[in-house]
């Protein structure tokens, strides 16, 4: 085809690729962001409040929910100029409704409300844990293939995804005590390392031996994939400050964190993480066997949530792909932790689907994975 044929009068022209401005606010990042076509992202604003929170050692939800009423506004306003689009050009107004904590979500849906209201735009509530799923098609060299093993790993989740789409996904596994991201955040609380802890504690582990300590790999039932990471996080407690004698508030031990060399801390967190990240691929493991005794045998390994930027998951990881020939979808760095481009990325695929909602749409602090 000559170049001025396709340029031409009688060609329809192309539908313009779907344009959504993003709004996320479930936990302690404000966050705005504009993604075109599902994948391109123009902007993406995140205003982290972990100041506002380390002399806690954790988010304080009051503190949060204030923070982004401040910020919401600024940061909207800075995604939208960032991209360089006008209200015209947005085709809906996406926000993370849940899960989260109530207060914080309010103040993202009460913006995006008020937007999709006065531009008179769709609004698209989207699930946050999905989102995180999405995060690997953000700026990405290639989609996933489906069907596909998800898996989410943040501060409140860790959960296996049998997925058919990026829209149409199934929960197969989850935690049955803490999330992985709460027991890097309760380790690195253990041995003084400041909160979030979980970047902390995997800076420390590259200067760690990982076979020191024989910390245990929660395996659960055989078939399980479901995790648990509650008797790791006990036994990282006990080799830190000895066996306590009494229990509970009562409880004394022999030692603190303080009295062990920074050498000693560098080997506790690499022998954490070697327990921690195994129990994950171990389940994921598991999963993709399972699905393919399903007759649902996985193309792709997505991962998203906060612990995808871990050094050690991300190699794992690939080994695990490349062991059972499947493609590895990982976000980049900048859309493993909270924000809204990923918020808006999927709102595109659900409105090209049609999954749009109205002005009734409620903020929910409950997951459904
Ligand atoms: O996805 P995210 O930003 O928020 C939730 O939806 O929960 O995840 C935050 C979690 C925190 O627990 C943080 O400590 C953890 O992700 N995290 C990491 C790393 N970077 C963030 N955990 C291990 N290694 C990392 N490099
Ligand atoms: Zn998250």
């Amino acid at each position: 085809m000559m170049p001025d044929e396709k340029d031409g009068p009688d060609q329809p022209d192309e539908p313009d690729p779907t344009m959504v401005l993003g709004i996320e606010s479930s936990c302690d990042e404000t966050a705005a962001a504009v993604v075109r076509g599902g994948g391109e992202v123009l902007s993406s604003v995140v205003a982290t409040q972990e100041d506002l929170h380390e002399e806690f050692g954790g988010v304080v939800p009051e503190i949060a929910s204030r923070a982004h009423l401040e910020r919401i506004y600024p940061v909207i306003a800075r995604a939208i100029d960032q991209a360089g689009v006008g209200p015209d050009e947005i085709s809906a107004v996406a926000v993370g409704h849940r899960p989260g904590l109530i207060g914080s979500l309010l103040v993202g849906v009460a913006a995006a409300k008020a937007l999709a209201w006065a531009w008179d735009k769709p609004l698209i509530g989207v699930d946050h844990i999905i989102a995180h799923l999405h995060a690997a098609c953000l700026d990405a060299q290639r989609c996933p293939e489906f069907p596909a093993v998800g898996l989410v790993v943040s501060g409140g989740h860790t959960s296996l995804f049998a997925m058919r789409s990026a829209l149409d996904v199934q929960c197969i596994g989850r935690t049955i005590d803490d999330a992985i991201g709460e027991a890097y955040d309760k380790a690195a609380a253990i041995m003084n390392l400041g909160y979030p802890g979980g970047p902390r504690v995997d800076a420390r582990a590259a200067r760690g031996r990982d076979d020191v300590y024989d910390f245990p790999i929660s395996r659960l039932e055989p078939d399980s994939i479901d995790f648990s990471f509650s008797g790791l996080k006990t036994a990282l407690l006990y080799a830190v400050r000895g066996t306590p004698t009494g229990r509970g508030q009562g409880a004394a031990f022999e030692r603190d964190a303080a009295d062990l060399s920074p050498g000693e801390i560098d080997d506790l967190c690499a022998s954490f993480q070697r327990a921690a990240v195994s129990a994950v691929m171990l389940k994921l493991q598991r999963a993709i066997e399972q699905q393919r005794q399903r007759g649902q045998a996985p193309r792709s390994i997505i991962i998203g949530g906060g612990v995808s930027a871990n050094t050690r998951l991300r190699k794992d990881a690939q080994s695990l792909a490349d062991r059972n020939g499947l493609q590895l979808h990982l976000p980049q760095m900048a859309y493993c932790l909270d924000n809204a481009a990923m918020i808006a990325g999927l709102a595109c695929l659900k409105l090209e689907a049609g999954q749009t909602d109205n002005l009734t749409l409620s903020a929910s602090p409950a997951g459904m994975y």
